[in-house]
């Protein structure tokens, strides 16, 4: 336990509400534990070009709140380059780690389990809005997502209904669709698409179709921007990727959108969330989740527990190995979806 006095924090990925509360919540435990702490700037491009920052109690003062992240982020990916890769190595040690927290997803952790796997004290904190990490009942900044998203379909259901319009919501999710199927349950949408099911673009039309027939006259559509149409039914763009592999997303909700106006004859609109999602002020649940996952997360650091990710399971934070929690991404349960699918048209 006396061996740590120095420990690295950094960002990875897409920001997140609820990375400030982490962050703090490191440096306020660290510092009570008399350990220092060294922000790293930018994701894994901060340990690659040694830009850091003192993190003091000074630092973190009135950061809880706030959206983003103080240490910003980035998706380098220091695998892609030997130079990049020799450099963390070196500048881990120059910088006189005796352990890193690295806070990120699939990508940020997978760096992490590589480097553990390379003799590194790493250990991780679960994030994205998108909740598809394994091991963890959900990710922080998830909460956040669901509410602004949930706001926004009820603002849509106003203006549709005042235009008797139909409304598609493009929502966030790259492989998994539960910030689309929680909330689309939470906001009474009336069809939700996510990559897990295809889209079958008759069935959405049909499920419009007996809205109208029931005497409803407008219907709100929501669809998570990883969704996929079935087979034949149309192509997706090819878009540019990261150094990750990940192509950008984005467009689902406008193809989809014309498509139901071709075929329906109703008037649609299509909103795009976007990163809307993932900015502003975390929510309560978050900030908390967030602030027990920093403190386990220094305490697995002094307690040598390397390779481990702070997780939650039930009411507990517990630690589960960073390598399991990365092998497979969590998808939308096929249950709570057929629940979601009692309420569609
Ligand atoms: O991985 C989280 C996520 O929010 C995805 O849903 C989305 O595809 C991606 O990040 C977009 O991130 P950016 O535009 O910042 O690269």
């Amino acid at each position: 336990m006396g061996s740590i006095k120095r420990i690295g924090v950094l960002t990875g990925g897409g920001d997140c509400p609820g990375l400030n509360p982490v962050i703090r919540a490191v440096v306020r435990k660290a510092l009570a534990e008399g350990v220092e702490v060294v922000g790293i700037r930018n994701g894994w491009k901060g340990l690659v070009t040694e830009t850091t920052m003192p993190l003091t109690l000074e630092s973190v003062a009135g950061i809880l709140p706030k959206g983003g992240t103080i240490l910003g982020t980035s998706r380098t990916n220091p695998y892609k380059k030997e130079q990049d890769l020799a450099a963390v190595k070196a500048n881990f040690k120059a910088l006189g780690l005796d352990a890193l927290i690295a806070i990120g997803g699939e990508d940020t952790l997978g760096v992490a389990t590589r480097l553990t796997a390379e003799g590194f004290p790493v250990v991780g904190v679960p994030k994205t809005i998108d909740n598809d990490l394994s091991e963890t009942d959900v990710t922080f900044g998830f909460d956040t997502a669901v509410n602004i998203v949930t706001e926004c379909i009820d603002r849509l259901h106003t203006t549709a209904e005042s235009h008797n319009r139909i409304m598609v919501c493009e929502v966030m999710g790259r492989h998994a669709g539960w910030i689309a199927v929680h909330a689309g349950i939470a906001g009474g949408a009336d069809v939700i698409l996510i990559p897990e099911r295809p889209i079958d673009i008759e069935e959405v039309c049909r499920a419009i179709q007996n809205r109208h027939k029931r005497g409803r006259t407008f219907s709100i559509i929501v669809v998570a921007e990883g969704a996929e149409f079935k087979p034949g039914q149309t192509v997706n763009v090819v878009k540019e990727k990261d150094a990750f592999g990940h192509v950008r997303l984005g467009g689902i909700g406008n193809l989809l959108g014309e498509m139901i106006e071709q075929k329906t004859g109703y008037e649609t609109r299509v909103t795009v969330l976007g990163h809307i999602q993932r900015g502003g002020s975390p929510s309560a649940f978050d900030r908390v989740l967030g602030t027990r996952f920093g403190v386990r997360a220094v305490e697995l650091a002094l307690e040598g527990e390397f390779g481990m990710m702070v997780s939650l399971k039930g009411n507990e934070i517990v630690p589960v190995k960073i390598e399991q929690a990365t092998r497979q991404l969590k998808l939308v349960d096929a249950e709570l979806y057929d629940l979601a699918k009692l309420f569609f048209g």
